[in-house]
């Protein structure tokens, strides 16, 4: 199955681009917080570091970013500003997965149960789409960021004997009670892909608000089930990651937890 970022496209860059060279040695530097359609574009974005060139014409290794977080941590929200700001290729496996139940593909069907159920698909179902999708040339020229994957220890350690290691995780913090309350009032715009909130990041105009869809998983009862997967999966995740993990307050407004991603990547 193809990938649809949530922003609604995704940037690609021709093998030229160039990370500078002081970017991926900075990516590894622990951070001090704790807590498809694809459309190709051509065009050099000067304001981003994406279309940074090496002085010396070296080209440095491209990202491979992980995010990870509960259930509307807000994974999605800063993918959109990521993905902008770093050039990468954004995967997120809940926007392939729900593709795929759409396009009514053999993966789609397997997965449509779990899903509506809020439990996570069987590993076999979504490790080798991830593997497939991160082995393609765009991913291998300018860098990825994972959105949801690996959820369990099953799927970090296969991405780890597959030779696919991040150069970063960032981990965003959100207590549990904030998270319904996000669940409940998330909406998507299905144009865009771009990700609302009837309270907290309310659409733009009335035109937006009329086409706004819900997800069919986001309700507080399937939120619940969703937070309990979460959390007896995550520590082991974690755990494969331990000294590229950066943990990220989610709890604050979206530009301001966005610049401390961005320390975390510097
Ligand atoms: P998936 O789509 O990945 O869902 P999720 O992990 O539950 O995460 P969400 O998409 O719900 O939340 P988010 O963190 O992206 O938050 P968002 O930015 O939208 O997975 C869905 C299902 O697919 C799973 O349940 C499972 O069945 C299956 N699946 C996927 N990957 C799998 C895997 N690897 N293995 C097995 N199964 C898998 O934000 C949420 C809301 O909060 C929005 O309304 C937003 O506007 C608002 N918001 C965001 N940031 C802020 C902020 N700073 N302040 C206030 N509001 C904010």
């Amino acid at each position: 199955i193809n990938h649809r970022p949530r922003g609604g496209h995704t940037m690609l860059y021709g093998p030229l681009l160039a990370f500078t060279a002081a970017w991926a040695p900075a990516a590894l530097m622990p951070c001090v917080s704790r807590g498809e359609t694809q459309q190709h574009m051509p065009q050099q974005r000067t304001n981003s570091r994406a279309a940074v060139m090496s002085t010396e014409g070296l080209a440095a290794a491209p990202p491979r970013i992980i995010i990870c977080g509960a259930p509307a941590s807000g994974k999605g929200t800063q993918c959109e500003l990521l993905k902008e700001e770093y050039g990468v290729v954004h995967l997120s496996t809940g926007d392939m997965l729900r593709a795929a139940v759409k396009a009514g593909t053999p993966v789609g069907e397997q997965a449509k149960g779990y899903m509506d159920r809020g439990e996570l698909v069987p590993d076999d179902v979504i490790i080798g789409i991830v593997k497939d999708r991160l082995a393609e040339s765009d991913c291998e020229q300018t860098g990825w960021l994972l959105d949801g994957f690996p959820r369990t220890e099953a799927q970090a350690k296969a991405l780890a004997a597959a030779g696919i290691t991040p150069t970063k995780v960032l981990y965003l913090q959100v207590p549990d009670e904030m998270l319904v309350e996000r669940v409940v009032g998330r909406r998507t715009d299905p144009e865009t892909g771009k990700i609302y909130h009837l309270k907290f990041a309310p659409p733009e105009s009335d035109e937006v608000a009329a086409r706004l869809t819900q997800r069919s998983d986001d309700t507080e009862e399937k939120c619940r089930v969703r937070l309990q997967a979460f959390h007896e999966h995550m520590a082991a995740v974690e755990s494969c990651y331990q000294s590229l993990i950066s943990y990220t307050d989610g709890t604050k407004p979206k530009a301001q937890v966005f610049a401390e991603l961005q320390k975390c990547l510097e």
